[in-house]
């Protein structure tokens, strides 16, 4: 079985710098016509310089023969300024700005502190129609790490809407029915990432047979319970849900190690992966509007105007990828997979 969709945009992805960047860049600029790059590079992008310098050290690592746009984020801090967000919205190429909750994930320890003391920013952000994109998740110890998201949408995320009812929110890669109902139920400025890794798996992957890194991604996997709501929320045709795939990759060291990082490597073949998870709904005439609509409807940019094509091809995932001076090992490396790209850069 083959199909024919909409050229898909990645409304969350990390690609990293230098090295790391030319090693990924070429599969999701194969795939993907745009992606809204984060900001948590080692230093993070907080200014539009920054953003600007980044965009081209992107563009520079695409392999020739591809249209990719990069769609540029600002990492907020504490200090970051109202003037700073009309900078980047006059800027053009800045389309949304990142919120980590201080502490909450990789390179988020600059990170903004108090989300209530960045009022003139998020209010500056309102007026110039640029997004907020949320890590949603409560970073203090005596949460546990399975609840961090439900408690962020429980107690932060209605006191945001209340004082900015009209900043267009995305909350970025949901793990949770408690996450999936609250969008479901905001009003139309609320939007939501959902990635491949939390459709297709639970938190047993994280500790089937043992302890396994690859699985390892924050938000955490969550219940099966959880994965069946965002199944439906992602399959239901609701625009408030879109493609985000949230690949973060790490070299297999940063991963296998005592203190291994969190992200799953998952733009090999991102498409794929979503197209096997619609399939499996019963969904697969609903993958289109989920990848190369509703996001870009959010973001109010034009669709792509190419197609491209995926086919179900069972298979199974290469073990590594070359990486920096080292490899990466992809989601599900070794196992069998259902659909790919059908112009994979990888050989099946
Ligand atoms: C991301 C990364 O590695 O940059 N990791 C992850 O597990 N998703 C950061 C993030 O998006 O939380
Ligand atoms: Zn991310």
């Amino acid at each position: 079985m083959e199909i024919e969709i909409t050229r898909p945009d990645d409304m969350h992805l990390h690609l990293r710098d230098g090295a790391a960047l030319e090693a990924v860049v070429g599969f999701t600029a194969r795939q993907f016509g745009r992606a809204v790059i984060m900001p948590n590079l080692k230093p993070p992008v907080v200014n539009t310089e920054d953003a600007e310098s980044y965009y081209q050290r992107i563009m520079n690592a695409i392999p020739e023969g591809h249209s990719f746009e990069p769609l540029m984020t600002l990492y907020l801090r504490d200090n970051t300024t109202p003037d700073e967000i009309q900078r980047a919205a006059d800027s053009g190429i800045v389309k949304a700005c990142k919120l980590y909750p201080l502490g909450a994930t990789t390179n988020s320890d600059l990170g903004v502190s108090n989300i209530n003391a960045i009022d003139d920013v998020l209010a500056s952000m309102a007026a110039c129609g640029l997004p907020l994109l949320l890590h949603g998740e409560v970073t203090s110890s005596e949460v546990d790490i399975f609840h961090r998201e439900a408690v962020f949408v429980q107690t932060v995320l209605p006191q945001l809407l209340y004082r900015h009812p009209f900043l267009k929110i995305v909350l970025e890669h949901i793990s949770t029915k408690a996450a999936a109902d609250f969008v479901r139920s905001a009003p139309s400025n609320v939007a939501a990432t959902i990635t491949a890794h939390h459709l297709l798996d639970n938190r047993n992957a994280l500790f089937k047979g043992g302890i396994r890194p690859h699985y390892y991604c924050l938000p955490i996997l969550k219940t099966e319970r959880d994965r069946l709501s965002l199944i439906e929320a992602a399959t239901s045709g609701n625009p408030k849900f879109f493609l985000g795939t949230d690949s973060a990759p790490h070299s297999v060291g940063a991963k296998q190690s005592a203190c291994g990082c969190a992200g799953a490597f998952t733009a090999y073949d991102a498409i794929g992966l979503y197209a096997q998870v619609f399939d499996e709904a019963g969904q697969i005439e609903r993958l289109n509007d989920f990848a190369s609509r509703f996001g870009a409807e959010f973001y109010e940019l034009p669709q792509n105007e190419d197609r491209i094509r995926i086919v179900k091809s069972p298979h199974t995932v290469p073990e590594c990828f070359p990486y920096e001076d080292t490899k990466i090992v992809p989601y599900r490396a070794g196992e069998e997979v259902l659909w790919r790209f059908v112009e994979s850069q990888y050989t099946v």
